[in-house]
């Protein structure tokens, strides 16, 4: 991120479209004057000679759960996990979480306000349109959730939501619930794309034949960019936010809702981990014959970074982060970071 990103007159610009009243997209921030500790920018760029971790490359190595492989055989081995799993994921997710997945969302899409819009130059914020990528959205929990509070409780038809997984089997499912649950209007606004997070310069519509065209998300397109318990999954983290920062627009929210570490609790985290370790691939095997997957699953999130890590890539990624930069939910087991792209001076 350019070094200018963290001159004061910036940083005094960007404060109130980072302030959180009820309708707000980031977290609160204390109302006492404004200082560094309040908003992280990345450091200006020395120019050091560290290795481009944000070019994917197939045969760097990366981990698949507790395994050490290549990126390439990461991404084959966690469509081979979800394709395994599309069928029973919501019913899954129910029993593994005890229904907490669904109270995590229901915050995640609240605190987010779709349709209701401050930062835009329309003159109404309850109308103006709005463009939601929701990022290895899978059977649509996140997506539909954002329809429904843009629409019914913000009042706000102009807000359309493209939902891109990588697997067409998670996104299949999607699609038929969206077909036996939501209403036309919704259906009619929401798109449903095969896409690499890692790389939204080669996405396809849902259904497409293999030598259909690919289409390139477009620069600067997106008003808000959501992955919900996807990020974990990917081979190159760093590509993902880099992609997530060029389909922004300036001043465009990244929202990130991801399991993460519940280490402040000890006595919490001994029983979280094994209740993770021992129930969950048990259920997986019983529920839904799938033992594997489930593991990968419980390990993934053991792999995943710290939240204070996970923010730091946020910031090198480019973008500016309220406060601490992230929300705990259930005592870290789940977190939430947002991050804004900054708008141009
Ligand atoms: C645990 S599911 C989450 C689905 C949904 N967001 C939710 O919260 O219910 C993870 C999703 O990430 C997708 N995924 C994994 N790697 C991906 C990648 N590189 N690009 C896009 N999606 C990916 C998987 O196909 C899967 O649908």
């Amino acid at each position: 991120m350019s070094a200018a990103i963290a001159r004061p007159a910036l940083l005094r610009r960007a404060l109130p479209a980072l302030r959180n009243s009820n309708n707000s997209l980031l977290p609160v921030l204390p109302s006492r004057s404004f200082s560094s500790t309040l908003l992280r920018t990345s450091p200006p760029n020395t120019s050091s000679p560290t290795p481009d971790y944000a070019t994917p490359d197939p045969s760097r190595p990366t981990h698949f759960g507790f395994e050490t492989v290549t990126e390439a055989e990461k991404r084959e081995r966690v469509a081979g996990v979800f394709t395994s799993v599309a069928e029973s994921y919501d019913r899954m997710n129910d029993l593994m979480s005890f229904g907490w997945h669904r109270i995590w969302k229901d915050h995640f899409v609240s605190s987010l306000n779709p349709g209701f819009f401050p930062l835009t130059s329309s003159p109404d914020p309850r109308t103006a349109p709005q463009h939601i990528l929701d990022i290895a959205g899978g059977t649509g929990d996140i997506a539909f959730r954002m329809l429904h509070t843009a629409h019914v409780i913000n009042q706000n038809p102009n807000v359309s939501v493209t939902i891109s997984d990588i697997n067409p089997a998670m996104l299949s499912v999607g699609k038929q619930r969206a077909q036996s649950q939501l209403p036309a209007s919704q259906q009619a606004v929401l798109n449903f794309v095969e896409a690499n997070a890692e790389n939204l310069t080669s996405t396809k519509p849902l259904g497409a034949s293999p030598d259909a065209p690919t289409q390139k998300i477009p620069d600067e397109s997106v008003d808000l960019y959501t992955v919900a318990f996807g990020i974990r999954n990917f081979s190159n983290i760093p590509a993902a936010l880099r992609e997530a920062h060029r389909v922004l627009k300036p001043g465009g929210i990244f929202a990130c809702l991801e399991f993460s570490k519940a280490d402040k609790y000890p006595l919490f985290n001994e029983i979280y981990k094994r209740w993770s370790f021992g129930a969950i691939p048990l259920i997986g095997q019983l529920v839904a014959g799938d033992r594997d997957s489930y593991q990968y699953l419980v390990e993934s999130i053991e792999r995943f970074p710290s939240q204070e890590e996970f923010r730091d890539m946020i910031v090198d990624a480019g973008f500016v982060v309220g406060g601490k930069g992230y929300e705990d939910l259930t005592g870290g087991v789940a977190a939430i970071h947002k991050g804004m792209k900054p708008r141009r001076v």
